[in-house]
């Protein structure tokens, strides 16, 4: 059991990041479930309102590179449900490709999203959080903040930030009453991962991933990876002898995120893309 001034999921207010999809909409759906009052912010303003209907909840737009955005949505979700009790910051990107080869607009925007999108969320709603002495957040990293892989050289550098970003905040804000927790899950089936082979990394449904941010809220843990027992492989994995570790990656063919070939993952790539395209501060980058 947890110190923090306790949440109940059933009478929260729920701020969620990036949720018209995948692990963000399983989570909005999980929390909604229990009678959460939820808010669903995401690039897609259409596919927010729509989704939030369904599960009556709130829907609009929301880009976290932008901390007006995030600014202006946490005030339309505290108008409708009253003060946020628990923020997941959950939206992210994940380009492949070796790292030479990655495209510098696309590195941008994945560390304004991935890095910079939580830095905006944890700003926007802490002060307040801190005010009532009690919140959640809840930093959606991955198994990739803590297990460096062969083609996600950037992706690995912004998910490590969001561990790091974590663990510090999280002991600056203790005594306030508020916990920061992050959750490292593993391959999920979802976009993101779309026609990436990440064997032997087990692949797990989103709502496994949305099942423990549930917990979350009652343990308050540190660290929550996803299954468990990954978390601890990567500890493992940073004791064992480099040779020893470089031989069983080269038994799994743990150089397979570096291909940007597969054909299943030409459409996430196209939509990440085209986000960079449209990213002011990503188009600056190769100014
Ligand atoms: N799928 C996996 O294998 C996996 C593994 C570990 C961690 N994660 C993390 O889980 C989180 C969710 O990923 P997912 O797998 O559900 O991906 P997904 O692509 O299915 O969903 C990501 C969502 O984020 C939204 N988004 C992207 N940029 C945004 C922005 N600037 N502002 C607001 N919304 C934005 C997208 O519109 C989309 O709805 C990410 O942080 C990802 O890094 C995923």
């Amino acid at each position: 059991m947890s110190s923090y001034p306790k949440i109940n999921p059933a009478d929260a207010t729920v701020l969620i990041t990036g949720s018209t999809q995948g692990i963000g909409l399983a989570t909005a759906k999980a929390f909604a479930n229990l009678g959460a009052r939820v808010a669903i912010g995401d690039l897609n303003e259409d596919l927010a309102k729509t989704e939030a209907q369904a599960l009556d909840a709130l829907g609009g737009y929301l880009d976290v590179t932008d901390a007006e955005s995030f600014a202006n949505f946490a005030k339309a979700t505290q108008d409708n449900f009253g003060p946020i009790d628990i923020l997941v910051n959950n939206a992210g990107v994940m380009p492949n490709g070796a790292f030479l080869d990655l495209d510098p607009q696309v590195d941008q925007m994945t560390i304004d999203v991935n890095v910079f999108g939580v830095v905006n969320g944890m700003r926007t709603v802490l002060p307040q959080m801190i005010n009532r002495g009690r919140g959640h957040i809840v930093n959606i990293a991955s198994l990739a903040g803590k297990f460096p892989v062969k083609g996600l050289a950037i992706y690995n550098a912004s998910k490590f930030a969001v561990v790091g970003l974590s663990a510090a905040t999280r002991l600056e804000y203790a005594a306030a009453g508020v916990s920061i927790s992050a959750v490292l899950p593993s391959a999920v089936d979802t976009d993101l991962a779309s026609g990436l082979d990440m064997r032997p990394i087990p692949k797990v449904t989103p709502s496994a991933i949305a099942e423990a941010v549930v917990a979350s809220v009652g343990n308050r843990r540190a660290e929550i990876a996803v299954p468990s027992y990954v978390g601890g492989l990567a500890t493992a994995a940073g004791l064992t002898p480099e040779p020893m570790l470089n031989l069983i990656r080269k038994a799994i063919r743990d150089d397979r995120a570096l291909s940007q070939d597969a054909p299943e993952r030409h459409a996430y790539r196209s939509r990440i893309n085209d986000q960079a395209a449209n990213s002011s501060t990503a188009q600056k980058r190769v100014k």
